[in-house]
């Protein structure tokens, strides 16, 4: 037997070395396939060259930023739909041994493409995990092994189903895949009470560099740290994750609440800063911040939109709002009382009435160009910066940003128990984002009032370094870099998604991903090989 698989091998080795410089790379890799299927006899394959009338369709499919599906951006050579986890063990042996760079696809919602496009290296293929969407909830043990290409909608709908007073503390837009989404941290409207995705994650399968199936006890802790919030696309694909579920109660309250500069918005959203992080952790304030119009015709003018999920019925929240943060004067008219899945589509911002079962459909609803990008704040910002924050805001057509609490639970748990390092001592996360519809005609002008914005905002937001979201990637982070040797550049966007987790991160993928496979414009990179030993 021993013999006989040796004698295969070096025949697939080959085999696979002759078919490259003869034949399509997708032949050479659908033969690969067929050699280590587990059903040879029934093989059929779902590879989609760009000649497969399918492949437009599968490609766009769940891509979220249309600016990374532009003609002159570069497409895959092929894209492969794995129907279980044998064949993306089989993908991974294959576009190894073949030498094709492959990218990885859940949810398909990566801020700048990643997972669907290569900057970097051609040939390229798309492992699409789209058809891999199990989810098995078992509340008995207050548990589910949830597979990598479901949405978080997806979990949240199977976890309701079966109980009304459980839940899963991780993303507010209900069509992320959990692939990507739980890989970078994934936080949501629980996550003052019971942290992010990643801190309720028990166990997992991946398929690692060596194409192996890996759980929690096979790849070891080091290994399970780092997808905890590394990042996608580094350490290997995730197969499934397994999740803790979290006590939900049967009746929750949610609330959105707007004010605009003229109606003393600025101060309210002065006082924000200090209360929406000390308040009940069982309350989440977010800020939606946005153009609006003024009272007086034609006059733009800045509206906040305070939009809330709280853990609790209506009157004791009046109470907590009461002492916690009475300047956004809250009434019980403002108040809607529902169960925690019918927060989620509220919070998602479906219509009103819209039945959880859009959930299921497993795609994102509305997609733009957009360029976005983050940052966490650690002291208060005066009343007077912000006022001259919102000139150059209101200077672009439609910029948007979110301001999202931390505090609670984000305080408790140690910078380096998982690779997403901002905890204790944050008061909360802007992101900003801005979108267009007319493609590239008027991009450059919103990427460089989103650079402009962004200059304007780093004297008010954390330094040494200016931390930002793995899960909001942005590739203007190190482009300055002068010493432009990859492993220096790396650093400047690593210190800063992980701050001093990213050394332990680099010797992790050191160690388990020494041919650098899963690799990407931001991956996780090697030590350099002096360091090496
Ligand atoms: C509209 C919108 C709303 C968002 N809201 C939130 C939010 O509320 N909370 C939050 O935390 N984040 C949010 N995000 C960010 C989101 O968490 C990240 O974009 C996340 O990476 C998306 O995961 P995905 O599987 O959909 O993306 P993909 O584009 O499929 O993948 C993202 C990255 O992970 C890699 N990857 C994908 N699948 C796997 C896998 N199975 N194994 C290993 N690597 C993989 C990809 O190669 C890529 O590098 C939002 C994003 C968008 C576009
Ligand atoms: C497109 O690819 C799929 C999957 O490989 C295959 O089933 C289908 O027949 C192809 N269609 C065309 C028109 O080639
Ligand atoms: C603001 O006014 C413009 C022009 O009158 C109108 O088209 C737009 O819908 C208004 N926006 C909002 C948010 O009310
Ligand atoms: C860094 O290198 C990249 C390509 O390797 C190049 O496009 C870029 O201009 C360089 N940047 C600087 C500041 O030299
Ligand atoms: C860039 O950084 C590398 C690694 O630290 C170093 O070896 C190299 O000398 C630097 N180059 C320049 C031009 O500073």
């Amino acid at each position: 037997m021993q013999f006989l698989w040796f004698t295969l091998a070096s025949f697939v080795v080959l085999l696979s070395v002759s078919l490259t410089t003869s034949v399509p790379i997708e032949e050479a890799f659908n033969h690969c396939l067929k050699l280590h299927s587990q059903t040879p006899n029934q093989f059929s394959s779902s590879i989609y060259t760009s000649t497969n009338g399918s492949f437009t369709s599968i490609l766009e499919s769940t891509a979220q930023n249309l600016r990374y599906l532009l003609p002159s951006l570069p497409k895959p050579d092929f894209i492969y739909t794995p129907l279980d986890d044998f064949q993306v063990q089989a993908a991974v042996i294959c576009a190894k041994q073949l030498g094709i760079h492959m990218r990885v696809r859940s949810g398909g919602h990566d801020y700048e493409g990643l997972s669907y496009v290569s900057l970097i290296e051609k040939p390229f293929m798309v492992l699409d995990l789209a058809k891999l969407r199990a989810v098995n909830v078992d509340i008995a043990h207050n548990t589910a092994w949830i597979q990598a290409g479901a949405t978080i909608g997806e979990v949240y709908y199977r976890i309701s189903e079966k109980s009304s007073v459980h839940g899963f503390p991780a993303g507010l837009c209900t069509t992320l895949g959990i692939g990507g989404h739980i890989t970078g941290g994934a936080y949501g409207s629980m996550m003052r009470k019971y942290g992010l995705g990643v801190d309720n994650v028990l166990d997992a399968k991946i398929v690692d560099a060596n194409g192996r199936v890996l759980d929690r006890a096979a790849m070891g802790e080091d290994l399970f740290w780092a997808i905890r919030g590394g990042g996608g696309g580094s350490f290997g694909v995730i197969l499934w994750w397994k999740i803790k579920l979290v006590p939900v109660p049967q009746t929750v309250t949610v609330f959105t609440v707007t004010k605009t500069l003229e109606q003393g918005g600025n101060k309210v959203l002065h006082r924000w800063q200090t209360k929406a992080t000390k308040i009940d952790e069982d309350l989440f304030i977010r800020v939606l911040i946005q153009p609006g119009n003024g009272s007086v015709p034609g006059q733009r003018t800045v509206t906040t939109s305070y939009n809330a999920l709280f853990l609790g019925g209506s009157d004791r929240l009046l109470q907590v709002m009461k002492h916690g943060f009475p300047e956004l004067g809250l009434t019980r008219k403002n108040c809607v009382e529902t169960s925690w899945i019918k927060s989620v589509l509220y919070i998602a911002g479906y219509p009103d009435g819209t039945a959880p079962e859009v959930l299921l459909q497993g795609k994102p609803t509305s997609k733009a160009y957009f360029k976005a990008k983050s940052d966490f704040v650690r002291e208060v910002i005066p009343e007077k910066s912000l006022k001259t924050l919102w000139k150059i805001f209101l200077q672009e057509d439609g910029p948007l940003m979110i301001w999202n609490p931390y505090g609670g639970m984000m305080s408790k748990i140690a910078e380096s128990a998982t690779p997403f390092p901002h905890r204790k001592g944050v008061l909360y996360k802007i992101q900003y984002v801005t979108g267009w519809l007319d493609g590239e005609k008027s991009m450059a002008k919103h990427m460089s009032w989103m650079r402009k914005f962004y200059i304007h905002t780093t004297p008010y937001v954390s330094k040494y370094p200016r931390e930002t979201y793995v899960n909001y990637r942005d590739l203007d982070i190190g482009m300055n870099q002068k010493n432009n040797t990859s492993f220096v550049k790396a650093w400047s966007w690593g210190y800063r998604y992980f701050k001093g987790n990213f050394n332990r991160l680099v010797k992790v993928k050191t160690k388990v991903d020494p041919s650098n496979f899963f690799r990407h414009e931001q991956s996780i990179p090697l030590l350099p090989t002096a360091k090496r030993g």
